[in-house]
Formats: structure tokens, sequence, C-alpha cells
């Protein structure tokens, strides 16, 4: 019998995200899952600096070499499935994935997205842009959310959401360090361990 899930991290930038996973397993709160591979749509991101100093195996897929999305995603499959991956979590990956991706792993796909969805998600709204378009909107609160991934971006069913404060002054910037700290860092690695543990019982 399985007693831990194999975790793939996909991440696209600097890697708080991951970050706050690899703290988690470390401080044994992700027990039911390891993370064993990260992959960058990006070879410069510092999140693969994050997994080389915490001994993970790292894989870089670029979309412009491999020549389209389908192929990247192709290769992406295989990637996964060579190292027997039963959970993907989105960490800061900027990129859409397809139908046939999301089928592929039905159920074992996880997004962090920073705001409470269904506010400011969906098709263009990432990192920074979510808390312009909050800020501008003028809401008083504001979060993060940590969901299944289907193919409706940012549309799969919600695990985990926790509300942040918006104050007076806040720019974009200080905004998005706020909801990483008090939202993001926090349920990310808690509905990881939760799909994990439950993904141990199918
Ligand atoms: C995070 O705020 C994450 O929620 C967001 O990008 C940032 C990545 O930071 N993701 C999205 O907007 C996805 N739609 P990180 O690389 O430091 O984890």
């Amino acid at each position: 019998m399985l007693n831990q899930i194999n975790i793939a991290v996909l991440v696209s930038g600097g890697g708080t995200n991951l970050q706050a996973l690899i703290n988690a397993q470390d401080s044994g709160i992700i027990k039911s899952g390891k993370i064993t591979l990260v992959v960058s749509n990006n070879k410069d991101a510092y999140a693969l600096e994050r997994a080389k100093k915490a001994n993970i195996e790292t894989a870089v897929l670029l979309k412009k070499e491999l020549g389209s999305q389908e192929i990247f995603e192709d290769k992406l499959i295989e990637t996964l499935k060579a190292h027997n991956i039963g959970l993907i979590v989105l960490a800061g990956f900027m990129s859409i994935l397809s139908e046939k991706f999301t089928k592929t792993f039905e159920g074992r796909i996880i997004n962090v997205h920073p705001s409470l969805i269904p506010s400011f998600c969906g098709k263009g709204f990432y990192g920074l842009k979510v808390h312009e378009e909050a800020l501008k909107y003028g809401v008083k609160v504001t979060g993060a959310t940590v969901h299944f991934v289907n193919e409706i971006p940012d549309g799969g069913k919600i695990i985990m959401q926790k509300a942040v404060e918006i104050q007076d002054g806040d720019t974009p910037e200080v905004l998005q360090k706020r909801v990483m700290e008090q939202a993001e860092w926090i349920i990310l690695p808690n509905a990881t361990e939760k799909v994990c543990s439950e993904l141990l019982k199918v």
C-alpha cells in the first residue's frame, strides 16, 4: 500500500509558494506526500534554485523550444508519468493547461490563486495583475484560494480559502506580499496535505 503520494510542483517564477511547501514538508505539515519533482516552464525561475537547495529533482520544459503548447504538454505528461506523480501542484505556474492535460490527471491537479474565487480570476488574472484589479475595484477584503484544476481557468472545485484585509494606502506589491504571508503560504501546504491524505485512500 502507498504511504506517500509523489508530488510534482509546477513553477514559473520566484517560487515562494514552492518554498512554503518545502518548509511544510520539513516541519511535518505535509506527511502524506513527498515533493519528488519540480518542473519549470522558465529556465531562469528562482524556484529552480530553491528546489536544488532542497535536493529535489528539477526539469525545465520550454514551449518555445518544443514548438507548441501541445508538444509541451505531451512532454510534461511523459515526465510526470515517468516519475510516478500522484499530485500536481501549480504554484505560480503561469500557463493555462488544456483539457487533454487536465483530464489525464483528473482530481490530481491543484492550484493556488491570489484572490477569493470567483472574484478576480480566470484568463488574464495572474500574479500582480490580480491585486491591481482588486485595488482598482475597491474591495475591502481579498485573499487566496486553492482549488482543483479543470479545463476552465480557475474554475475547478474549491478546496480552501482564506480572507485578507485590504488596508488604506496598499499598493499591488504590498497587497501581494500580505496575501502570500497571511493566506497562500498557509493554505497551499494545508490543502496539499489534505488532498494527499484523501488520495492515499483511493
Ligand atoms: C503567487 O501569488 C500565486 O498565487 C500567483 O503567482 C504568484 C507566484 O509567486 N499565481 C497566479 O496568479 C496563478 N493564476 P511564487 O512564484 O513566489 O510562488
